[in-house]
């Protein structure tokens, strides 16, 4: 059977961070699995390369767009390598081909007649670069998904025909409950088609960094719209449009993605593809969001988790077993160092490392370190029973992208293991003759190891490799088919002794994250000044635009005292406090302020606070917002940066 196995591709306009590792690791886990199982599978990963803000982000650095791309892409590339991420193929949407493909997926779509051109009159959102029809706008004016302004904006384009297939996605969802995994997230995806399809615009004409218009069509002021160009990646990367060589790939079994895509993969890609006569990914899975020490992560805040400075402190393997263990597969996680420790100390260190060391030591003093499993169904059917049953549910978990359950499960085997030893005592055992019966229990946990380790090995691929060589075997499909399918026992062999697995962290070994300031609601902010500038989405992707600075730079923020004339709550905002502050005579600014989990209205009320003055004004909830206050905050709570003595309103503060 074969298996395609997806992440999404990463933009090029920053740095990898633990979110994108995440992705890469479940993705790269399900393909090692599949391989494992027996399965030809293909693995794709890559880099989205198209679009404004990495032509943006390029003419910041002074650098040509290609240049700059490849320099980032090769970052990514490098990344996956090093941590032997296990892909087939790395696809950049500037290779040729793949332009190729795109072009002749328009072609097709535009002969159809799901292509037509127009003039579209909406409101769009820049920052999602997307239209939304009026009925979906917060208070008629705001973005749904990312709170932001929206604008009104008259453009040539081409559209693509969604509106088409409404009904046709509605009846695919029916008919394929389990398409978008965990189910759950379904409901939001039904509803959102029920709600109406718009047809999409599917081309720009205000940059020029995209993938060209097909020759046949010709009207070279257009580039084709950033999602059309990326989704079409994984067909384009089996040799869609070129010479198809590995479209039986296709469909994708598993196309991992973050809830924040969900509705380009959702909804767009199933509607592309049924455009273009192709059958739809079997699943579509999809993981929440990471954040640190329960603060969102970004590069303004300085908070970015890089999975490399973590991979190089606590090892690849750690990391990839912490990620897919911790978080429910679906739900936020949270990187902690504590939290990561915690699973290293007691699940890799104690659980399994000292399993395998125990019984390392223990043949080592009964049988010059030779295990026989001869006498392990005779004395261990119970436990045998109990491995097998485990061994049995972990396919279902891995199915369902549910990683944390698999091992989860897993993790079962090795307390399988230790209770074992607890109740049969082998070392007594052995002194009242009864060796033969000592000798299989610690055979049993031998195999239990073995077992388990051919289970872990999607997920931790070195470390079970150390694991299978100690006890004389190699994982490989054939491993796999014996071991776990055939459920056999281990050959007559001599075990290794190795040094501990997992060394305990005792303290943690990176620096831990600067405390950021107060997250408030999501931001509505002003109008861009330049309507036709669109972004692409996602304010918090890493960016290299958090330097240091000179300290001319500092200064050009204007912090200065304020004194809190008025305070009130912001109505329906569980964060918000709207604030009338005095920076001296004639300036008194409206702040508002996300503090009020940590201070009434009242109490704020003729305090001084540091304010800076010289932001432009933002809009939160729909409240123009003329400054920001200072604050510092830890796991304690935030507290307001206030002068020490009271000074004049308005005060310069530097
Ligand atoms: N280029 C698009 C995807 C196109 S696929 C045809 C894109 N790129 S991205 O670089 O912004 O994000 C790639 C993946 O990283 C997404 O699945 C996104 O959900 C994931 N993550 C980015 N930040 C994340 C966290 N903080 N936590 C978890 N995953 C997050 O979107």
């Amino acid at each position: 059977m074969s298996k395609y196995i997806t992440t999404p591709i990463y933009y090029v306009n920053g740095e990898a961070h633990i979110g994108h590792a995440y992705t890469t690791f479940i993705a790269d886990s399900m393909a090692r699995y599949e391989r494992l199982k027996g399965n030809k599978t293909f693995f794709l990963t890559g880099t989205d390369e198209h679009g404004q803000k990495i032509e943006e982000s390029a003419q910041k650095r002074n650098k040509p767009t290609q240049e700059f791309a490849d320099e980032i892409s090769a970052t990514f590339k490098n990344l996956w390598d090093q941590f032997e991420i296990s892909y087939d193929k790395f696809i950049r949407t500037t290779d040729e081909d793949h332009k190729k493909g795109v072009q002749k997926a328009f072609e097709i779509m535009y002969a159809k007649g799901d292509i037509y051109k127009d003039f579209y009159e909406g409101h769009y959102c820049v920052s999602c670069e997307t239209f939304f029809p009026e009925t979906q706008l917060v208070d008629g004016e705001f973005c749904p998904d990312c709170g932001r302004t929206t604008n009104v904006v008259k453009e040539e384009s081409y559209f693509f025909r969604l509106s088409n297939y409404q009904d046709k996605l509605l009846e695919f969802y029916e008919q394929n409950p389990d398409f978008i995994l965990p189910r759950s997230r379904m409901n939001e995806v039904t509803s959102f088609v029920k709600g109406g399809l718009r047809d999409l615009s599917v081309t720009r004409t205000s940059f020029s960094w995209g993938v060209k218009m097909p020759e046949s069509i010709g009207d070279d002021k257009h580039v084709m719209y950033v999602w059309l160009d990326a989704l079409l990646n994984y067909v384009t990367a089996l040799g869609y449009g070129k010479d198809e060589a590995n479209m039986d790939f296709w469909p994708a079994t598993a196309q991992i993605v973050g809830k924040d895509i969900l509705r380009f993969h959702a909804i767009y890609w199933p509607a592309f593809l049924m455009s273009l006569d192709l059958p739809l990914p079997k699943h579509l899975g999809v993981h929440g969001w990471w954040t640190r020490d329960g603060e969102k992560m970004s590069k303004s805040k300085g908070n970015v988790v890089s999975p490399k400075e973590v991979a190089d402190a606590y090892g690849v393997e750690n990391l990839r077993y912490f990620m897919l263990r911790e978080v429910p597969f679906g739900q936020d996680g949270d990187f902690s160092q504590r939290a990561f420790i915690d699973r290293i100390n007691s699940e890799l260190s104690n659980d399994l490392g000292n399993l395998l060391n125990r019984i390392i030591g223990m043949s080592g003093k009964y049988s010059e370190f030779e295990i026989d499993s001869v006498d392990v169904e005779k004395y261990h059917a119970k436990e045998l029973n109990a491995v097998n049953e485990v061994l049995d549910s972990l396919d279902g978990f891995m199915q369902n992208m549910q990683t944390h359950r698999y091992l989860e499960e897993l993790w079962k085997l090795f307390s399988i293991g230790n209770t074992a030893i607890t109740e049969h005592e082998p070392w007594v055992k052995v002194k009242n003759d009864q060796k033969d019966e000592a000798l299989a229990t610690v055979a049993l946990v031998a195999n239990i190891l073995a077992r388990a380790a051919v289970m872990l090995h999607p997920i931790m691929p070195r470390t079970t490799e150390t694991v299978a060589d100690t006890l004389c075997f190699s994982i490989d499909t054939q491993s796999y088919q014996e071991l776990i399918v055939e459920k056999k026992l281990l050959k007559l062999f001599n075990i290794k002794k190795i040094p501990p697995l997992f060394p305990k962290v005792e303290e943690p070994l990176m620096p831990e994250a600067p405390k950021a300031m107060p997250e408030t609601e999501p931001q509505k902010q002003e109008k861009p000044k330049n309507e036709k500038k669109s972004k692409e989405k996602f304010e918090s992707r890493a960016s290299f635009d958090d330097n240091l600075i000179e300290i001319g730079q500092f200064f050009e923020t204007s912090l200065k005292v304020g004194t809190v004339l008025e305070a009130e709550e912001v109505p329906k905002s569980k964060k918000l406090l709207k604030l009338q502050v005095s920076l001296g005579e004639n300036d008194t600014r409206q702040i508002v302020a996300g503090i009020k989990e940590f201070y009434s209205a009242e109490e704020l009320v003729d305090t001084q606070v540091c304010v800076v003055a010289n932001l432009k004004p933002a809009k939160l909830m729909g409240i123009m917002s003329e400054g920001m206050l200072l604050a510092a905050k830890d796991e304690d709570g935030l507290c307001l940066v206030r002068p020490s003595k009271p000074k004049k309103p308005g005060t310069p503060i530097g």
